[in-house]
């Protein structure tokens, strides 16, 4: 399957039969979570895997999350170690991603743990999602659907723009509620480690898993929240400080400025919008020759962290 320019699909019942049918055929879908959109393939075919790769230009090093409908499809393909089976019943269907050993004969393509002994498996609310799932009746390898390092979609419009070509169909359910990824966490028996902040604050899972062990050391790339450069606009972003004439803003709470997270620093919001704001920004950067964009930094607590994670990377100059 080759595409030129990718279908859209309504997130209806004949929208999502299509979606599965492509998936079904070895072909990639961008599908819609909760938490960003996925570009989306048949977790135990390698050749549609491979293509997810080429598609994102992204280092084969960088494994893949794997999306199952439930709980009981998890176990079939890892081992539920340490605090896994607590944080999987509090937390799934959600924001959430357990990196656990993979067991042998799960049937997932090498490829989507890049060589790893363990694999990423996440449980989507999104009933869209969800309705894939079952449909295909296999397990999904979805990334985040946007060129490797650059910034998020959460609307079909974002995918369009940034991976038209190289996906062969959209399925469009709207803006993303969460807006940021999700919780990446490595449950083992010697505690849980953070591999990436998320839609699910660190509170949250610290109520369940007991205090976790940050792991988000730079070099070490586990996630690709670990990777320095991530999720970047085209127009260099600068964060914090006020903002010169000459460059778009991006304020949280009251105050004056071009673009907002939220007018009324909320963070749920803030993280809804994030990506599309930068989208924006980039855009309304360019129309304007403007020389870059200025965020304002959100407060470092529950979803302010994974915010904050984000627009850090972003700024990180490129090399
Ligand atoms: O919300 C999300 O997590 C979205 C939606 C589509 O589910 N997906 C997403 O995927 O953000 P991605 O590929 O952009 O980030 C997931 C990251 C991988 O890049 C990788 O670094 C990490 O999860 N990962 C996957 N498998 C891993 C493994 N076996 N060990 C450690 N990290 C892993
Ligand atoms: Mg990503």
């Amino acid at each position: 399957m080759s595409a030129s320019s990718p279908e859209l699909l309504k997130a209806d019942a004949e929208g999502i039969a299509r979606a599965v049918a492509i998936l079904g055929a070895g072909g990639l879908v961008a599908v819609p979570t909760e938490t960003v959109y996925g570009l989306a393939a048949d977790a135990t075919d390698g050749r549609a895997v491979a293509r997810i790769f080429a598609a994102k230009g992204r280092p084969a090093f960088n494994p893949l999350i794997v999306h199952v409908p439930d709980l009981a499809a998890a176990r079939e393909i890892a081992e539920m170690t340490g605090p896994a089976e607590a944080l999987a019943e509090a937390f799934w269907p959600g924001a959430l991603t357990l990196v656990l050993p993979l067991r042998a004969g799960s049937g997932i393509a090498p490829l989507v743990s890049a060589g790893l002994p363990t694999v990423a498996l996440r449980v989507p609310a999104h009933p869209v999602m969800q309705a894939v799932l079952r449909g295909l009746g296999r397990p999904v390898a979805a990334p985040s659907a946007n060129l490797s390092g650059r910034i998020s979609a959460t609307t079909a419009g974002h995918v369009a723009d940034g991976l038209g070509g190289a996906v062969d169909a959209i399925l469009d359910a709207g803006p993303c509620a969460v807006g940021v990824e999700s919780t990446i966490l490595a449950p083992g028996p010697s505690g849980t480690r953070l591999l990436r902040e998320g839609g699910l604050p660190r509170e949250a899972v610290e109520a369940v898993a007991g205090p976790l062990t940050a792991d988000l050391t730079p070099g070490r790339i586990e996630a690709p929240g670990q990777m320095e450069r991530h999720y970047a606009p085209g127009v260099p972003l600068i964060l914090g400080g006020p903002a010169r004439k000459d460059e778009v803003s991006v304020g949280f709470g009251p105050g004056a400025a071009d673009l907002t997270l939220s007018a009324t620093g909320d963070l749920t919001e803030a993280a809804a919008r994030l990506f599309s704001v930068l989208h924006d920004a980039d855009a309304l950067a360019r129309a304007r020759g403007a020389r870059a964009i200025r965020v304002a930094e959100v407060p470092e607590t529950g979803l302010g962290r994974a915010i904050n994670d984000r627009l850090r990377r972003a700024a990180v100059p490129e090399s």
